[in-house]
C-alpha cells in the first residue's frame, strides 16, 4: 500500500503537505523513517538523538513494543465506539489518569484530541461551575492553537490572529526572576518576597477586573516554550490560596511538564498544589496516538449532573488512542521512569551548569528534571537576547544547523535552546548531546560581548 521510494517523501511532500507553523517556500523537513528509544533516523540513515522527545512529547521514547502491541490488539478488537458508549479502555484509561493525578483528587476525566481542545473544554468546565466568564492567563504562555487556547496563550502567536478570538481572557505577568521587570534595581531580593511580589501583582489584577467575573486562573505550572519557568518557592501554593479566597478555579496546563517530565507525575506535586481542573495531552500517550485529557474535582463534575454538558467530539476517547494511554501509564509506572527523570534531574542541571560556564554566550541555565533549557546572550551584563523578542538571528539559525549537522535534534525558541529529551535517556546520552552543545555554542560565543 505505502510501497514507494523513499527518494519520493520529500518532493511528494513538497507537492502536496500544507505546513504548520512556517512559510511555506520556506519548510526543510527531515524526511523520517524509523525511531528507538532516544534516537531516530531519517531516509538517508543519518542518526539524530532527539534532544526534543520529537514535539516534547515522547516521553518513554520512541518504539516501545508494548504500546504499540496494545494499540493493535484494541484496533483489531474495537476501532472506534461512539461518544455517548462506553468501553473496557475508556473505562480504564479515566481509572488510571483519576489515580496518578495530584492527590489521586481529579477523579472524573473528559478525554479529547489534544492540549489545545483540553484548555477548550477546561474553560467550559469552570465557565459553567463558576456562572463568571473571565479567565486570567500569563503572557508567557503557549495553551493551543484553536482560538480559544490562541485567546488563552500570552505570547505572539497569540497577537498573530487578534482580533477575533475569545473574548473574556484577561493576561498577568509571569514570575521570570532572570528578566524580572519589578526587580532590575534589587535582583538580590528573597525567593519568598520575589513571589509574594508576583502574588500581589496577580490579587492587584483580580481586584480590578472584579473577582465575581472571573471563572478561572489558568496556567503551566511550569513554564515549557516560553522559557522554563520554574515558579519560585511559594508561588504555587500562593495562586492555589487566591483562587481559594476568591472562589476562582485553579486550571493547570499540564499538557507538556506532565507525566513525568519534571520528575515528579505533573509539575504541580513538586508543590503539592492540587488545581481544580488539569488539561493534559503529550506525555499522555507518549504521542503513539493523539489524545489529550482534562480531569476535574468530582465538584466540578457534579455541577453538570442536572444541567447538560454543552461541548463533545466525534474522537472523543477514541479506543486507540486510550490503549495507548493505558499502555503508557504502565510503562512509566513499572519501568519507574518518573523516578528515573528525577534522578536524571541533576545530572542534567550539572551539565548546563558546566556549559554555561564554559560559553560566555550563556546568560542563564534552569532546569527541573528533565525540562532544561539555555538562554543564550550577546552580553551577560546587559542580557541583551542572541535573538530578538519574538525573532531569531544569524547565530541561532547557524547554531541549530550546527546541531543537527551533527545528528542533535533539538528545539531552538527565539534566543532560547530547549532541552527535553525521551524520560528514559541515560548519563551517557546527555553528555553525547551537550558534546555537541559545547562545539555549536562556539558560534554564539563569537557573536558576544566578553
Ligand atoms: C502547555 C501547552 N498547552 C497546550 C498545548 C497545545 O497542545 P496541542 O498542540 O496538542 O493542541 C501545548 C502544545 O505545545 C502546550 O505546550
Amino acid at each position: 500500500m505505502f510501497d514507494f521510494p523513499d527518494d519520493q517523501i520529500l518532493p511528494l511532500s513538497k507537492e502536496h503537505v500544507f505546513w504548520t507553523w512556517s512559510a511555506q517556500a520556506k519548510v526543510n523537513p527531515i524526511p523520517v523513517k524509523r525511531a528507538k528509544g532516544v534516537y531516530f533516523w531519517d531516509t538517508d540513515g543519518k542518526r539524530y538523538l532527539d534532544f526534543n522527545s520529537m514535539t516534547m512529547c515522547v516521553n518513554i521514547g520512541h518504539g516501545d513494543a508494548r504500546v504499540i502491541e496494545a494499540m493493535v490488539n484494541q484496533a483489531r478488537q474495537l476501532p472506534y465506539a461512539a461518544p455517548g458508549m462506553t468501553t473496557k479502555v475508556r473505562a480504564l484509561a479515566s481509572k488510571l489518569v483519576a489515580e496518578v493525578s495530584p492527590g489521586g483528587k481529579l477523579s472524573k476525566v473528559l478525554f479529547t484530541l489534544g492540549g489545545a481542545d483540553a484548555n477548550e473544554n477546561a474553560v467550559k468546565l469552570a465557565r459553567g461551575y463558576t456562572g463568571r466568564f473571565k479567565i486570567l492567563t500569563r503572557y508567557r504562555s503557549y495553551h493551543g492553537a484553536t482560538a480559544g487556547a490562541m485567546a488563552l496563550t500570552g505570547d505572539p502567536r497569540r497577537v498573530a490572529w487578534e482580533p477575533g478570538l475569545m473574548p473574556g481572557v484577561v493576561h498577568f505577568l509571569d514570575p521570570y526572576r532572570y528578566r524580572s521587570t519589578f526587580h532590575r534595581t534589587n535582583p538580590d531580593i528573597s525567593e519568598a518576597e520575589f513571589s509574594q511580589d508576583y502574588l500581589n501583582h496577580l490579587e492587584e489584577i483580580i481586584r480590578y477586573e472584579g473577582p465575581e467575573t472571573i471563572a478561572a486562573i489558568l496556567l503551566e505550572p511550569v513554564t515549557g516554550t516560553n522559557g522554563i519557568l520554574i515558579p519560585p518557592e511559594g508561588y504555587m501554593q500562593g495562586v492555589r490560596a487566591l483562587c481559594d479566597k476568591y472562589g476562582i478555579v485553579m486550571i493547570a496546563d499540564e499538557v507538556m511538564s506532565g507525566f513525568g517530565r519534571t520528575g515528579e507525575w505533573f509539575a504541580v506535586d513538586h508543590w503539592n498544589v492540587v488545581p481544580d481542573i488539569m488539561t493534559m495531552a503529550k506525555g499522555l500517550t507518549s504521542a503513539y496516538a493523539p489524545l489529550g485529557a482534562v480531569a476535574m474535582k468530582p465538584e466540578i463534575a457534579a455541577a453538570f449532573d442536572e444541567r447538560t454538558f454543552e461541548s463533545g467530539l466525534t474522537y472523543t476517547s477514541h479506543p486507540v488512542s486510550l490503549a495507548a494511554a493505558i499502555a503508557n501509564i504502565t510503562v512509566l509506572r513499572e519501568d519507574k521512569l518518573v523516578e528515573h527523570a528525577a534522578g536524571m534531574g541533576p545530572v542534567l542541571k550539572r551539565l548546563l551548569t558546566d556549559l554555561g560556564e564554559a560559553h560566555p554566550s550563556v546568560g542563564e541555565v534552569r532546569s527541573i528534571g528533565l525540562f532544561g533549557i539555555l538562554e543564550l546572550v550577546k552580553d551577560r551584563k546587559t542580557k541583551e537576547p542572541m535573538a530578538a523578542w519574538n525573532g531569531s538571528s544569524p547565530e541561532m539559525v547557524a547554531f541549530r544547523k550546527t546541531c543537527l549537522d551533527h545528528g542533535l535534534f533539538l528545539y531552538t525558541h527565539w534566543h532560547t535552546v530547549l532541552i527535553i529529551p525521551p524520560l528514559i535517556i541515560s548519563e551517557e546520552q546527555l553528555k553525547e548531546g551537550f558534546e555537541v552543545l559545547d562545539e555549536a555554542l562556539e558560534i554564539t560565543d563569537k557573536a558576544g560581548v566578553r
